[in-house]
């Protein structure tokens, strides 16, 4: 019921604005009450990513990070939202070095959200990830087309450079970090 509301909301935003705006409402709205959020999707079990609804303009994921979990710098290739419902992520937000062979990044800045939080990022962000606290962080993760649809990108943590990424690539090192932990 939480989650068809939650994609009826969304769509219904969309349509109003094919930006990010009105969605960041809606995502908003659920993480001011994060306890109906827990109720709605359980409790956090272990670091994944639930695919909680998927099409050509609209994804809608359950992001689950493992206490401590850091993903690498990355790209999505269309706007954002990020709703955090129980826990900590910490974002550094990447740019491109002008001229750099490799596609090498450089940070540019950051954000710390809480529960409560929901922040919109743009078309072409790059960021990173880091659950800094000792438990699993969950938030709602709201893009502007297939997410698993278009090839993107990520950054090696030591070179900083670009390399091709996708969901599968991703989906493994929530593995890995459950695998540190002991929770696979
Ligand atoms: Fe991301």
């Amino acid at each position: 019921m939480f989650v068809d509301q939650l994609i009826a909301d969304c769509r219904a935003a969309l349509k109003q604005d094919a930006s990010h705006k009105s969605v960041r409402e809606v995502v908003a709205r659920a993480v001011s009450d994060p306890l109906a959020v827990l109720k709605a999707l359980g409790e956090p079990q272990r670091g994944e990513i639930q695919i909680l609804h998927r099409s050509d303009d609209l994804t809608v994921l359950n992001v689950i990070w493992a206490p401590w979990m850091a993903l690498l710098p990355h790209n999505h290739q269309m706007w954002a939202v990020i709703g955090i419902y129980t826990g900590r992520e910490d974002n550094i937000f990447w740019r491109r070095v002008p001229g750099s062979a490799g596609g090498k990044v450089e940070a540019a800045g950051a954000r710390a959200l809480s529960v409560g939080d929901a922040e919109p990022l743009g078309r072409d962000i790059i960021h990173s990830v880091t659950n800094p606290i000792p438990r699993l962080t969950g938030a709602i993760h709201v893009y502007g087309g297939d997410f698993f649809g278009v090839p993107r990108s990520e950054w090696d943590a030591e070179s900083l450079l670009e390399d091709s990424c996708d969901g599968a690539k991703m989906a493994r090192r929530f593995e890995q970090a459950n695998t540190l932990l002991g929770r696979s």
